[in-house]
């Protein structure tokens, strides 16, 4: 399992090569379900390379990903589930706040996570009973309770309707916590959370690429994550979702 974590380590980072170089003001850029739901040439190219080179690793795995794919997730067996940018908004506007995501699932769990911020060069992973890690050193959820908290939040921006539940519950949380970050990268608030940087991550609908890495990465840092209501994550379907420290 390490060796197969060196080896996505190195495919993501090659991926992060092309989202560094990409040439943002030649690039197309295309609409999926809504204005605010964007897809660029390089979110296509990254997947692509996603693909051939993740095959190559593990070639009897199947292949979900943001950008489409022809295999359909069951409980059996290897897949890999990808994000090819996460974060396309902040990519698209050169934020330098997007990563590239890449899970592991066997029979329908997740077996190993790799996330990777090119932009800090930092590759946050996770092995099932392995512990989590950022760039080599084992990460850990902090253990301040919500009067410390650092309240991180997704707006769910390709579904406005949610937008006044989503602001209701950042206040309510900003209220009892020390304040609140909106990064635009979902993978990457989950590794922030399981790094200690913050406390929480709230969101009213993400889908399994944003949280399937990120997920094993803060349960193996020690932190829990759920649906809002408490309930277990699905790779199945879109849900909102919960992760925090086991101290809040
Ligand atoms: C989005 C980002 C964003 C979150 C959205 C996601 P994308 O992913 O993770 O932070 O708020 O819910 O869809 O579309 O940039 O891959
Ligand atoms: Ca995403
Ligand atoms: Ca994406």
């Amino acid at each position: 399992m390490v060796n197969l974590i060196n080896e996505i380590s190195t495919l993501v980072k090659e991926c992060g090569k092309v989202m560094l170089n990409a040439d943002r003001e030649k690039m197309a850029i295309n609409t999926k379900s809504g204005i605010a739901d964007l897809v660029t040439e390089y979110d296509t190219k990254i997947q692509g390379m996603l693909f051939d080179g993740l095959k190559e690793i593990l070639p009897e795995a199947k292949f979900i990903g943001e950008e489409g794919s022809s295999d359909v997730l069951t409980s059996e067996g290897y897949y890999f589930i990808v994000d090819p940018i996460d974060g396309t908004t902040n990519f698209i506007k050169d934020y330098h706040y997007s990563a590239i995501s890449v899970a592991l699932l066997k029979d329908g769990n997740v077996v190993a996570g790799v996330v990777y911020n090119p932009y800090l060069n930092e590759v946050f992973y996770a092995i099932k009973d392995g512990g989590a890690y950022c760039n080599g050193k084992q990460i850990r959820v902090s253990d301040s309770d919500l009067s410390n908290a650092l309240i991180l939040f997704g707006t769910s921006p390709y579904d406005k309707d949610l937008s006044e539940k989503t602001f209701q519950l950042a206040a309510e949380y900003l209220s009892q916590g020390l304040d609140l970050r909106r990064s635009g990268s979902a993978a990457l608030d989950l590794c922030t959370v399981a790094a200690g940087r913050a406390e929480l991550y709230f969101e009213l609908k993400t889908s399994p690429w944003d949280f399937a890495a990120g997920k094993l990465i803060v349960e193996e840092a020690g932190g829990v994550v759920t649906t809002l209501d408490g309930e277990e994550l699905s790779f199945y379907k879109k849900s909102s979702i919960l992760a925090k420290n086991k101290v809040i």
